[in-house]
C-alpha cells in the first residue's frame, strides 16, 4: 500500500519542550539497587553506581527523571534516605511488598543525577503524609541555609540547595490501589493547600497535580474537573498516566495504542479548558504525562505480584518484561501522540528507566543492554528539535476490536529553523505489508542530505535478552529516494518505526 505526508508549516503546532523526553526511576524491584547502584560491580565507580549503566542513560537522551514513586511514594518517610547511611532504617515498602534499605536516598539520587546530566523531578508523599512532610522535604531540598533543615542539608554534605522546579503533588490518587487513596474532592484539596504552602516558599515552582492512572478509570473526566477545580490557579499541570499491553493475541488493536493515547490527551486538554473557563482565569494549565510505557501488567498481577506476612524481599524481579519489536513500534508511536500535542504537553515521563518496564536491563554482576524500546526513545529524543509541524496523513486504514477503524500509518514530523533540523517519526502498523511513504520536503526548505533508519524484524517478537542483547537493532533504511525538486519515497516495512531526518 501507500502513504502520503502533507505539512503546513505556516502555523508550528508548538515547540518541542525537552522535559518530553523525560523517564522515571522508583524505588521498585531492581531499579535502583542492582540496577542504577550495585557497589560490587566491575563497573561501578567509587560511590557504588554503574557506569555502564551511566552510559547508556545518557545515550537514551533522557531529561528530567521522576523520583522517587510512583506507589511508593505514598508510603514513603522522605527522612529515612538522608543522613549517614549506616544510620538510615530500613523499612518496609507495602506498595511492592519489599523491603527498602534507604542505602540510596535523596543525595546519593541527586549525585548520580549530575553525572548522567538530567534533572531531578520529586513527588511527595500526599498518602500517608500531608502538607508538612512536603513542605519540610522543599525546605531540606531547595533552602540555601538559615533553618534547622538547610543547615541538615549542609552537614549531609550537601552545601548547595538542591534547587528542585518540578514538585509531583502525590502519586495515582484516584487509584484505590493507592496508600492513602482519596475522592477527588478529598485530594484536590489537599492539593489544593499543598501547593499553595509550597508556593508560599516559592512562588516559581512547577507543580504537578495528580490526574488520572488511565483514560479508562472509573473516575475519569469528573476527576480532573474536581481537582482542577480545587487546584487550578495553584498548579501547572496535571498528570496523565498509561500503559499499554497486548491482550488475546490482538496485536491489531495494540500497535494502535497511540490512538488510545491521543484520545486521553484530547479529552484531558479540553477539561482543563474548561475549568479555565468557569473559572475566568488567565493561567494555562499543561499535561504531566508522567507515566506512559508497554507494560505487560496482567502478567505482572497473575505471576509476579508478592505476597505474604514473612515474605518482604529487598530488589526482587519485578515488572522486567522484555521488550519486543512490536512494543518498539508502539513505544515510537506513543511518542508520535506526545510530540504532536507538543502546544500542551510539555512534559512527560517514560516509566521506567532501569530493570522495571525499562529501556535499559542490567545483570547483577554482568551486562547492560539495551531494549528494543530504547531504540525509538533514543532517536526521537536526539532528532525532535524545534516545533511540531502540521502533519496530516493520508493512508490506508483497518479494523480494531478496541478502536474502530484506525489508520496503518501515522506520523509526526518536527522542524528546528536554528539548525535547519527537519525529522519524520512514522509508524507502519499494517501485520502484512510494507508501505511506500512519500511526501514532499521543498516547502520544508530541507533539501539535500536526508538519511532513514527503521526499526523492524521478520519476527514481531524478537527481543535482546542478557544470552542476545543484540538481536534487534535499528537500521539504515536504504530505500530511501530524494529527488532533486524535493520527492521522497521511502518503504516502511511491516510493522516498523522509522526516523526520516534532514540535517
Ligand atoms: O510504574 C509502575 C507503577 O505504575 C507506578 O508505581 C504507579 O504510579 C503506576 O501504577
Amino acid at each position: 500500500s501507500t502513504a502520503r505526508l502533507i505539512f503546513d508549516t505556516r502555523l508550528p503546532i508548538g515547540e518541542v519542550n525537552r522535559r518530553v523526553f523525560g523517564s522515571f526511576v522508583e524505588h521498585l524491584g531492581r531499579s535502583v539497587y542492582d540496577g542504577i547502584y550495585e557497589p560490587g560491580h566491575a563497573a561501578a565507580d567509587d560511590r557504588g553506581f554503574r557506569t555502564d549503566v551511566v552510559d547508556l542513560v545518557r545515550e537514551l537522551g533522557v531529561s528530567a527523571i521522576r523520583y522517587p514513586g510512583g506507589n511508593f511514594v505514598s508510603g514513603f518517610r522522605w527522612e529515612d534516605s538522608v543522613g549517614p547511611v549506616e544510620s538510615r532504617p530500613t523499612r518496609l515498602d507495602l506498595a511492592w511488598h519489599s523491603t527498602e534499605t534507604n542505602e540510596v536516598g535523596l543525595h546519593e539520587f541527586a549525585s548520580w543525577l549530575e553525572t548522567v546530566g538530567s534533572e531531578l523531578m520529586l513527588a511527595v508523599n500526599l498518602g500517608t503524609r500531608g502538607t508538612l512532610e512536603a513542605l519540610d522535604l522543599l525546605e531540606y531540598s531547595n533552602l540555601a541555609s538559615g533553618t534547622a533543615l538547610a543547615e541538615q542539608r549542609a552537614a549531609h554534605g550537601r552545601p548547595a540547595p538542591f534547587d528542585v522546579r518540578m514538585w509531583c503533588l502525590g502519586n495515582e490518587m484516584d487509584g484505590p490501589w493507592q496508600l492513602g487513596h482519596r475522592s477527588a474532592d478529598d485530594y484536590g484539596k489537599l492539593a489544593a493547600q499543598t501547593a499553595k504552602a509550597m508556593r508560599a516558599f516559592d512562588p516559581s515552582l512547577e507543580l504537578v497535580v495528580c490526574g488520572s492512572s488511565s483514560a479508562h478509570m472509573p473516575t475519569f473526566g469528573e476527576w480532573e474537573r474536581v481537582v482542577l477545580t480545587h487546584t487550578y490557579d495553584d498548579v501547572d499541570y496535571i498528570s496523565c498516566h498509561a500503559y499499554y499491553e497486548e491482550k488475546d493475541g490482538d496485536l491489531g488493536s495494540f500497535l494502535a495504542s497511540a490512538v488510545d493515547m491521543d484520545s486521553f490527551i484530547a479529552s484531558v486538554v479540553s477539561t482543563i479548558d474548561h475549568v479555565k473557563a468557569v473559572k475566568g482565569s488567565d493561567h494555562v494549565v499543561n499535561i504531566s504525562f508522567d507515566e506512559w510505557n508497554v507494560w505487560y501488567n496482567e502478567r505482572f498481577e497473575k505471576v509476579d505480584k508478592l505476597t505474604g506476612v514473612d515474605n518482604w524481599p529487598v530488589a526482587p524481579r519485578l515488572l522486567e518484561d522484555a521488550y519486543t519489536v512490536a512494543d518498539a513500534v508502539v513505544v515510537g508511536n506513543l511518542l508520535i501522540s506526545l510530540l504532536r500535542r507538543a502546544d500542551r504537553v510539555t512534559s512527560a515521563s517514560l516509566a521506567q528507566l532501569v530493570n522495571v518496564i525499562a529501556p535499559i536491563m542490567t545483570e547483577p554482576g554482568g551486562i547492560a543492554w539495551k531494549q528494543t524500546t530504547f531504540f525509538p526513545f533514543a532517536l526521537t529524543s536526539a532528532l525532535a528539535t524545534g516545533s511540531t509541524v502540521q502533519t496530516r496523513v493520508e493512508s490506508d486504514t483497518y479494523e480494531t476490536a478496541a478502536y474502530g477503524t484506525v489508520p496503518v500509518v501515522d506520523a509526526v514530523t518536527t522542524h528546528d529553523p536554528e539548525t535547519g533540523r527537519t525529522s519524520v517519526f512514522v509508524v507502519n502498523r499494517s501485520q502484512e505489508a510494507s508501505t511506500t511513504l512519500s511526501f514532499d520536503v521543498s516547502e520544508l526548505g530541507s533539501l539535500g542530505a536526508w538519511s532513514a533508519v527503521t526499526l523492524s524484524d521478520a519476527d514481531p517478537y524478537a527481543v535482546n535478552t542478557l544470552e542476545q542483547p543484540e538481536r534487534v537493532a535499528p537500521r539504515e533504511n536504504t530505500s530511501l529516494a530524494v529527488s532533486p525538486a524535493g520527492a521522497v519515497t521511502v518503504e516502511l516495512p511491516a510493522v516498523s518505526w522509522t526516523v526520516i531526518s534532514f540535517e
